[in-house]
């Protein structure tokens, strides 16, 4: 099934809010570069759910599969990854988006403070746009740096290959990891700052 045989008249309004959300970050993103700041976002990237991933996700929660349920019952129908460049810049990015005329905000899951047993760290908005062509949809935005991105993929990666029959992934190992790489960037935004209070 395509997206538009899934999310139908739905999908342009998707594609629409999947753009402004983008460009509006992409806008602050210019700003502080304007301004000489130090870039706080590294990259962004979204994407639409696939109707297979959302099906599966409908029909777990017991849900009808539809565009509907797929914009009213779950939040991330559109996805928004920010990476930001160090550990600080998450918060401050999430104080930009939070401050936004544009968005409401409907939920803050801080699994920075609060990390998963996982190991999984990052910072999520769930939001909702309140003008424009994708006015009325949801987006759910995670924002962490490029180490936790890193781990994300990878442990994401080992859990696909789990379900493929791939022996499970040691979790404890998953989550010395995640502490490494943040101590590890912790370590390089210290020096960052020395270096920057000598200039
Ligand atoms: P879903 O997990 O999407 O069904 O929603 P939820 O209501 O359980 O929300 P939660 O905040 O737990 O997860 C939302 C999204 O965050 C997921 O779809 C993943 O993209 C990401 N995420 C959450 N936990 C983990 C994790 O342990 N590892 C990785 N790699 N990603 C995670
Ligand atoms: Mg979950």
């Amino acid at each position: 099934m395509t997206y538009e045989e899934f999310y139908g008249a739905d999908y342009r309004r998707l594609k629409a809010a999947e753009s402004q959300l983008t460009k509006s970050i992409l806008q602050y993103q210019c700003l502080l570069e304007d301004r000489g700041d130090f870039p706080v976002i590294e990259f962004c990237r979204s994407r639409i759910k696939s109707p297979e991933s959302m099906t599966a996700k409908l029909r777990k929660r017991g849900f009808p599969v539809n565009a509907e349920a797929a914009l009213t019952r779950v939040n991330d129908a559109l996805g928004i990854q920010i990476v930001c460049v160090f550990f600080r810049d998450i918060y401050r990015a999430a104080s930009w988006l939070r401050n936004h005329p544009d968005y409401r905000v409907l939920q803050i899951k801080d699994y920075i403070a609060h990390p998963k047993s996982s190991g999984y760290r990052s910072y999520h908005v769930i939001l909702e746009i309140l003008s424009g062509e994708g006015k009325g949809i949801r987006a759910e935005v995670q924002i962490r740096t490029v180490a936790l991105d890193f781990w994300a993929d990878l442990e994401h990666q080992l859990q696909y290959k789990r379900q493929a029959g791939a022996p499970e992934p040691p979790a404890d190992d998953l989550r010395r990891c995640a502490d490494d790489l943040i101590s590890a960037e912790l370590s390089v935004q210290t020096m960052r700052d020395m270096i920057l209070r000598e200039l």
